[in-house]
């Protein structure tokens, strides 16, 4: 918690702001990678959904980004990222030459590992999550090497048209909000005589959406530091705007608008897994420079 200058303005910033550890870990791979200079270190899509850490990572270590495995450069290291991809992919590039630095978060890699076994099983696999994000193409993928079925469910409608079945596995996006995936998993329910439900939502994600409830309850205007493109940042938004504060999501101090703070006297902060540190510190030090008597 910090205060403006004048002391009129409480600014909350959540605890849980910010890289989570899945992605420092993938981050420092990739570091630790770049270290050795005789073979050029590129990223399976970029590290992570935020372009000021992408930008320095090219800048400091030369690391760059392919969006296929099979645009590597010949002999490089190529590091997955911490949503994982698909077990063919990693097979491919080290049979292409390249040397696979696996970021894939552990937690993730427990979501394919559960979804293989409700195969095993002999369970029909239901991942509830966004369908084009890459961690659900990778477990999906996981799903059907190991001879299983698997199906998204995003919306009702995607529910809704799963026909009558003997046995649904479900399995839980890491970054999801928890509320929304009761929702999808209780109207499955109904569809097959045996449910089987993991959670594998990470606790990363539970903490922070515990926070955002926090700040949606007590802050008068919220901001959400983090990227377009990153999915939680976006649900974070959801969450923290529900109780009505107006909430914004920005990537950086160069978005921020300093009317929208006229009046306010307690600033809530959030950010999503890909969000540095340094920014929301940024931000941080500028709203306290600069929120007067809760005005700009
Ligand atoms: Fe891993 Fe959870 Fe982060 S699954 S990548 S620790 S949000």
């Amino acid at each position: 918690r910090f205060e403006s200058r004048d002391g009129s303005v409480v600014i909350d910033v959540a605890e849980s702001a910010g890289y989570c550890w899945g992605v420092e870990r993938a981050i420092d791979l990739a570091v630790e990678s770049a270290g050795d200079t005789s073979r050029p270190t590129v990223t399976h899509g970029e590290l992570i959904h935020n372009s000021y850490t992408v930008d320095k990572l090219r800048q400091e270590y030369d690391i760059t980004h392919v969006s296929n495995h099979s645009e590597a450069p010949d002999g490089s290291a190529l590091v997955i990222r911490a949503h994982g991809v698909p077990p063919a992919v990693k097979r491919e590039a080290a049979a292409q030459g390249l040397t696979v630095i696996d970021g894939t978060c552990p937690l993730v890699d427990i979501i394919h590992r559960k979804a293989v076994q409700l195969v095993k099983e002999g369970y029909e696999v239901f991942v509830i999550g966004q369908a084009s994000h890459p961690e659900i193409i990778g477990i999906l993928a996981s799903v059907e090497e190991a001879g299983g079925k698997g199906t998204v469910l995003e919306t009702d409608e995607d529910v809704a048209n799963v026909p009558p079945l003997k046995k649904a596995g479900i399995v839980i996006q890491s970054t999801l909000i928890a509320e929304k995936a009761g929702k999808i998993a209780a109207q499955l329910v109904p569809k097959s005589r045996e449910v089987k439900v993991v959670n594998t939502i990470c606790h990363v994600t539970t903490e922070r959406q515990e926070e955002a409830d926090h700040l949606a309850a007590t802050a008068d205007v919220i901001l959400v530091v983090g990227s377009q493109h990153s999915s939680n940042s976006r649900k974070l938004k959801e969450v923290c705007g529900k109780d009505g504060a107006p909430t914004y999501q920005i990537e950086g101090l160069a978005d921020l608008d300093m009317g929208w703070f006229v009046g306010k006297r307690h600033v809530g902060i959030h950010a999503g897994a890909s969000t540095p540190r340094e920014i929301i510190e940024q931000i941080v030090a500028h709203l306290q420079e600069h929120l007067v008597q809760g005005a700009a």
